[in-house]
């Protein structure tokens, strides 16, 4: 093959360059014949860089240059001349490159979609042309950052004495809650595989078996209902310590994230970093995962108006919930009642069965309840949310986790809408002390919150016997604007603990057994004390570039309905791939 070698990359070359004879190696973004000129810009992940075919060339390579279209593969020969009309909006606007030779290598169809950065083209087409997506700019730079920032984990940790080990992919369910991708066993028929949720048992065997500090930029699959910041296979920067409390993993943890955001932002991060407790982060601001850049605080107002006659506010207290508000402030203009009615659908998909809303002005305070309320007692609930002309009281009762989620998510939504949220402005918290289980309402039954290794903290290590649910745990998440970017905990290490733990979460012996009894077998010859953390890496890559969505930030992501567009995964198999494996499929009568 004629392989033109290259001198450059195709955003490379500059003012300095002219004179120079070089060569160039990329695709056709686009070619135009001027009668007796061709320009054509060829490019690169690096950029692109116009290249010229003038009459002095001889015929046969004019009509060549002529013959190519979009996204053909060419090498270019030529020599760099500066630009008559220079072009600002690139970054190799000042040259131009005179080409004396061309070579092609390969022919391109019509692509089926544009390779522009603002090219509005439907999702699903973008993840079946996937490869041709990935010549956009911007995707190539987001690639090129998520190189970064894992090398930067790397390096990091690596100088923190931690040793990078990978753990099977191969393995048994894994403790995270969600739900798994079996793999099925051919030579042991009937068995199957999980594909890990995550390496958490792994990590914790590394340390029984005297690891000490381990790392790993693994591969997670969890099978769960896809949003912006899910896929059903992700990445994490996994981490776990020997003998460490929750501030040894947090002070760690805190000096990563320093450093990632001075070298991949310039942006100075103030450590230590606030820390909320769950408890905190719930009743302020409805969440376990506060967004804080903006404020509009939850307020209770239960003790409140416990006796206003109210039916709506009285029966939810009589029901062991809450009353609560958000004071959105400067907000009573710009939120008509249609706009006011949409929140109030929004809110819905949290169980929420209405709202009450409250715009305070110079002379009253109108509301969605007048007819319940006097003025004066509307005044003296505007009063105590401290609203002044202008603003807007939004106002939930219900049970206490509708009243969180619906207020909780309020807040933010309605900081969006505003502009009020600033993706340039990084506010990272931890949350902790964590409930050690949750309720789970459709089952009936409380779960470990974070995983059933987690240790409760010390002091509430005895409610495991007498009140579970009251115990908090030694976990703790990482925040970033909103998104949870990482979470871990102190794990338990000690035997009789991990056996109280599992009563409480009625999880019988030989279940224990079947899933973990190899971690608790491992833990009768000396476990160590440890803990850890994850952090999602594609999280912190959509927030550092500023996406929305983390499949920005994935070369490969799978769409809605968790399917590789690609590769057409998932796809059929064949009769004599299931009778290898012992499996026969029940098809379904139409
Ligand atoms: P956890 O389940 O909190 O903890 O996961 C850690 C972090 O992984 C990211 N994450 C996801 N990212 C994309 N798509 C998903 N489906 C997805 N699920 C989770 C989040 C989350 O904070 N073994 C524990 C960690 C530990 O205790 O050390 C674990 O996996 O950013």
């Amino acid at each position: 093959m004629n392989l033109f070698k290259r001198t450059h990359m195709c955003g490379d070359l500059r003012k300095e360059n002219i004179g120079e004879s070089v060569v160039l190696n990329g695709w056709v973004q686009k070619r135009r014949n001027l009668g007796g000129l061709i320009f054509c810009d060829v490019r690169d992940k690096t950029g692109i860089t116009q290249v010229v075919f003038n009459d002095k060339i001889p015929e046969e390579l004019f009509e060549k240059a002529d013959s190519l279209r979009s996204e053909y593969v060419v090498g270019i020969k030529g020599k760099v001349a500066e630009r008559e009309a220079k072009n600002s909006n690139m970054d190799t606007g000042d040259i131009e490159v005179f080409a004396d030779d061309l070579v092609l290598y390969s022919q391109s169809e019509t692509p089926p979609i544009y390779i522009k950065d603002d090219d509005n083209v439907d999702d699903n087409l973008r993840l079946k042309y996937r490869y041709l997506d990935l010549r956009k700019k911007k995707m190539q730079e987001n690639l090129k950052f998520r190189h970064t920032v894992t090398k930067l984990a790397r390096d990091y940790f690596a100088e923190c004495g931690f040793t990078e080990v990978e753990t099977p992919m191969l393995i048994k369910s894994t403790p995270e809650g969600a739900r798994d991708y079996l793999v099925p066993s051919r030579v042991n028929q009937g068995h199957f595989y999980a594909l890990p949720q995550s390496p958490q048992t792994f990590k914790q065997l590394l340390m029984v078996g005297g690891t000490d500090r381990y790392m790993q930029v693994a591969k997670c699959f969890r099978d769960e209902d896809l949003r912006a910041d899910r896929q059903p296979e992700f990445t994490q920067i996994d981490l776990e310590m020997s003998f460490v409390d929750v501030d040894d993993v947090i002070e760690v943890q805190e000096g990563f994230l320093k450093r990632v955001f001075k070298e991949l932002k310039g942006v100075d991060i103030n450590t230590p970093l606030p820390r909320l407790t769950y408890d905190e982060a719930m009743s302020k601001y409805g969440s376990d995962k506060p967004d804080t850049r903006v404020g509009f605080e939850l307020h209770d107002i239960t003790e409140k108006i416990k006796d206003c006659g109210f039916k709506v506010f009285t029966d939810a207290i009589a029901a062991g919930g809450s009353v609560r508000g958000i004071c959105v402030t400067g907000a009573g203009a710009e939120y008509t009642r249609k706009k006011i009615d949409k929140l109030t659908e929004s809110i819905k998909s949290f169980g929420a069965r209405g709202m009450v809303w409250m715009k305070v002005t110079e002379d009253e305070v109108s509301s969605s309840v007048n007819k319940f309320f006097s003025p004066e007692e509307l005044k003296e609930i505007a009063d105590d949310f401290e609203a002044v002309s202008g603003d807007l009281i939004l106002i939930v009762s219900d049970k206490d986790k509708v009243v969180f989620d619906s207020l909780g998510f309020l807040r933010r939504h309605m900081a969006d809408q505003m502009g009020l949220l600033d993706d340039n402005h990084y506010n990272l918290l931890w949350v902790v002390d964590f409930p050690l289980f949750e309720y789970d309402e459709e089952a009936d039954e409380y779960h470990a919150m974070h995983h059933p290794f987690t240790s409760p903290k010390e002091e509430d290590a005895h409610l495991l016997k007498t009140d579970p649910t009251a115990a908090k745990a030694d976990a703790y998440d990482i925040v970033l604007n909103g998104v949870e970017l990482g979470g871990g905990s102190i794990r338990i290490h000690d035997q009789e603990l991990q056996k109280d733990m599992f009563q409480a979460l009625n999880i019988p012996e030989d279940e224990i057994n079947e899933k973990f009894g190899y971690l608790v077998e491992a833990f009768k010859y000396g476990a160590p004390p440890h803990g850890g953390l994850a952090y999602g890496l594609d999280r912190l890559v959509m927030l550092l570039t500023g996406e929305k969505s983390i499949r920005e930030v994935i070369a490969f992501p799978k769409n809605q309905a968790a399917q590789c567009m690609v590769s057409e995964a998932p796809g059929i198999v064949y009769d004599d791939q299931l009778d290898e494996l012992g499996i026969s499929l029940v098809k379904e009568e139409k």
